[in-house]
């Protein structure tokens, strides 16, 4: 690796809560983990940028002059997208080889996608000689999740990849991205994040069917109430206009407008430290997310009441976009291996499958480092 000029990484992430709400312009309340990908990078003089992996025997070239026609590999097509993505822009894209360095479980719901189009656009921009704001590389990283990788997703896990902040949360909101660090206050308790590893089935088409519902609701609601997003609508015009919705949408924004309430709720807890409030909200953000918005599944639900059943758990919830991936819980410390061991036999003996635990810090989102 010493061969390569930069080490450009972005972050994977968790999200201490705030789910499925970013492209509802809602509040989410993101971390970037120290779970990463990593690019090492050089310029090759050439047209071509070449990928290899650390972890994968493939090797790809992808052609800069037709870096729109790789949407169907199986390996590169994020590489390739958020290359399209930032070419579009009006940047460079110079020739370059890189090594890819994946440390963040692809189908963990820590969001390998966001780190991997992040650090590849930061990588680009950075062996091309051009400063960058991360904040425009999570932009045009989730422009390729949508259009290159077909899924219409918010902007959380981009933003996160790009612009976390070691040892703080990020309270964003996704309508204004407006955003404030909120040091973690953890006291006696840490994070523990617990992989499903529920194998992903139609996981994209799922998310885009929820996008399209809350959609709909808003196209319904706006003609009543003087709202820009689902997020903006209030509790109580909430009480008052639900009824005009289909049973589904009905509970669809329920959970929308209830998560953006708990989003302002938790800021609160977490900027005074008090994790174990923190941890009720968690809770039933989890029961919400499974009983109003449906995106949990039995193992989701398995690994989250198994959680939450532990006395060292203040509270436990899924994150990320459901049907499978990870939880994150808020756990004493103190009682962390006996909750870990806990946790992973209750979920086995439930559904059959391994789970595995993380640690991982909370770290940086971009960052550059000049090699030779
Ligand atoms: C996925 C998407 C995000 C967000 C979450 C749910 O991770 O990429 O934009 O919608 O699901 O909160």
């Amino acid at each position: 690796m010493s061969d390569y000029q930069y080490k450009v990484t972005a972050a994977g992430r968790i999200n201490i809560i705030g789910e499925h709400v970013d492209y509802c312009g809602g509040k989410v309340m993101p971390a970037a983990i120290s779970l990463k990908n990593s690019v090492y990078v050089r310029p090759n003089g050439t047209d071509k940028i070449n990928i290899e992996w650390t972890t994968l025997p493939d090797k790809v070239s992808l052609d800069i002059g037709r870096l729109d026609e790789y949407r169907g590999l199986k390996y590169g097509n994020y590489q390739a997208g958020g290359a399209l993505m930032w070419q579009r822009a009006g940047h460079k894209v110079v020739g370059c080889d890189m090594l890819h360095d994946c440390t963040v479980p692809f189908g963990s719901g820590l969001s390998s996608s966001a780190a991997i189009e992040v650090s590849t656009i930061a990588a680009l921009a950075t062996v091309a000689g051009e400063q960058f704001d991360p904040v425009d590389v999570a932009l045009k990283a989730q422009q390729a999740e949508r259009e290159y990788a077909g899924v219409n997703c918010g902007i959380m896990d981009q933003y996160a990849a790009a612009c976390g902040k070691k040892d703080n949360a990020i309270l964003l909101d996704c309508n204004t991205l407006e955003r404030e660090y909120i040091p973690l206050k953890l006291g006696e308790y840490s994070l523990v994040i617990i992989n499903s590893n529920k194998p992903h089935s139609l996981v994209e088409s799922r998310y885009n069917e929820r996008r399209a519902e809350t959609d709909e609701a808003f196209g319904i609601l706006k003609k009543y109430a003087n709202i820009s997003c689902l997020a903006d609508l209030s509790v109580e015009e909430f009480q008052r206009l639900g009824l005009l919705l289909p049973a589904t949408l009905r509970n669809r924004v329920r959970h929308v407008v209830e998560e953006c309430n708990r989003v302002n709720i938790a800021a609160e807890a977490m900027r005074v430290g008090d994790m174990v409030f923190l941890g009720r909200l968690l809770n039933k953000s989890h029961k919400s997310l499974s009983e109003l918005y449906e995106v949990t599944g039995r193992e989701m639900d398995a690994l989250a009441y198994a959680a939450q059943s532990h006395p060292a758990c203040a509270g436990s919830r899924m994150i990320g976009g459901g049907f499978g991936g990870s939880t994150i819980s808020i756990v004493r410390t103190s009682g962390i291996s006996d909750f870990i061991s806990f946790v992973l036999e209750k979920y086995n003996r439930a559904t059959g499958l391994v789970a595995e635990s993380y640690t991982a810090d909370i770290s940086d989102g971009i960052t550059v480092e000049k090699i030779q």
